[in-house]
């Protein structure tokens, strides 16, 4: 079988306590696998370090222990390879909506002629539906719009995983709803592989494949993975209408608001955290795979 797109393998953080208090391991034995074109979400309380794990794949920090690889080679820096979506937009206020992209893709590729740049960028500043804006700056922008160039920025250095902290959080419900159905739409059409953290179940459940569940930290851990069992096709509209849609919303709430907690005070029995279980709210579980790439591929072939 071949190796998976990305592979998190033990990460742990650790910070010094300060003034003789012991060391804080805000993660560690954190061990997770993202095949090309997956989408994944983590979902935890504020604090487990759902950021800290991002970062580490962006190669903009780095963990205590561990390592990350991607297409075989390990994660040590920042890429053009990473595409960033920050919890706030991150535009440069001086520059318009185009030349905050145009920026990005001029760094990509430095020998693109600027009828090229010019035309790449539009392209996807007009697949996040930002057509007549270009030219406007950040300041003339609403914050769905702004988060709209982010990920319009994200997406045109075509990276090979696009990673979205908490992309929507500052975003009114009707902004919301609709970007993540353009995002729905064009990871369909580009078959992105993405990590992105979320609070809301909801967005978690419409835009996922898979569903990981960090519990609280101290010592923080990748608890379960929820496999999305739902059908591909699926949309805002008719997401509620899916028999298996409230198993799965009510297994990841009940997660947030229990489990989440308990599994820190004492690791269930027979807890692997090299393996975290892989359930599927809601479906008969299927035969026993041989192994947790298997099942989910299992899983996929549902769909
Ligand atoms: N320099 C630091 N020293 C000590 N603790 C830190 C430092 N930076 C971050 N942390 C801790 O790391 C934890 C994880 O943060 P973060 O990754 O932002 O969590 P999340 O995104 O899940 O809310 C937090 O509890 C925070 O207090
Ligand atoms: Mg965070």
């Amino acid at each position: 079988m071949s190796a998976s797109f990305l592979i998190a393998d033990g990460l742990a953080k650790k910070y010094p306590g300060a003034r003789g208090k012991p060391d804080l391991t805000v993660f560690d034995d954190v061990h997770f696998t993202i095949e090309k074109g997956e989408f994944v979400c983590i979902i935890g309380h504020s604090g487990c370090g759902k950021t800290t794990i991002l970062n580490v794949l962006a190669g903009l920090d780095t963990a205590s222990s561990g390592n990350v690889l991607m297409d075989e080679r390990e994660i040590s820096g920042p890429s053009l390879e990473r595409g960033v979506v920050f919890q706030g937009h991150a535009l440069m206020p001086w520059l318009t909506a185009k030349k905050n992209v145009e920026f990005a893709v001029c760094s990509r590729w430095p020998d693109k002629s600027g009828k090229e740049i010019d035309a790449h960028c539009q392209k996807y500043l007009d697949l996040v539906g930002l057509t007549g804006s270009e030219h406007k700056k950040p300041s003339e922008l609403s914050g769905g719009m702004k988060q709209r160039v982010g990920i319009a920025r994200a997406f045109a250095i075509e990276p090979k995983m696009l990673l979205l902290d908490e992309p929507f959080g500052a975003l009114d419900a009707l902004t919301r709803g609709n970007i993540q159905e353009e995002l729905v739409k064009i990871c369909a059409a580009t078959h992105q592989t993405v990590f992105m953290i979320t609070h809301d179940v909801d967005e978690a459940i419409l835009l996922s494949d898979k569903i990981m569940l960090m519990s609280n930290g101290p010592r923080a851990r990748i608890a379960e993975i929820v496999v999305n069992t739902l059908p591909k096709n699926r949309s805002r509209e008719t997401l509620h209408k899916e028999p298996s849609f409230y198993a799965i919303r009510n297994h990841l709430v009940d997660f947030l608001v229990s489990r989440s907690k308990r599994f820190s005070e004492a690791l269930p029995e027979g807890y692997d955290p090299k393996n975290p279980p892989l359930v599927t709210p809601g479906v008969e579980a299927p035969p026993p795979p041989s192994s947790p790439l298997e099942f989910a591929k299992v899983v996929n072939l549902r769909h």
